[in-house]
């Protein structure tokens, strides 16, 4: 684990989703109020890019069969299509450090 630098706070609109794409990492970056969320951006069921689905408070529903998950903790709350949350795997969640406007994930 490698504390790397995402992004810069300031870039990042209050409750938008932000796909941040660095050499080896794909991830989902998510202000919400004073936190920052780091997490793969990829789905675990069949890999849909999950910046393209449906904030609901702290949580991230993907758009292509509507998966819920946590993204403080990578739990799956709801699984695929009505699926039990236990069909698929937890997201990848990273920690996140903010050191003035620099945003850093522990990767
Ligand atoms: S690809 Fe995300 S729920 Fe199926």
């Amino acid at each position: 684990m490698v504390w790397r630098e995402i992004c810069r706070l300031s870039e990042l609109r209050e409750n938008e989703m932000r796909r941040v794409d660095l050499e080896d990492a794909e991830l989902l970056v998510v202000r919400i109020g004073d936190r920052v969320f780091v997490t793969d951006a990829w789905c675990t069921h069949q890999r849909s890019d999950l910046t393209l689905g449906i904030l609901e408070g702290k949580r991230v529903r993907c758009a292509l069969h509507q998966a819920l998950f946590d993204l403080e903790t990578g739990e799956v709350l709801e699984g695929p299509s009505g699926e039990p949350p236990s069909s698929i795997r937890p997201l990848r969640t990273y920690r996140v450090r903010v050191e003035g406007d620099v945003v850093l994930a522990d990767l």
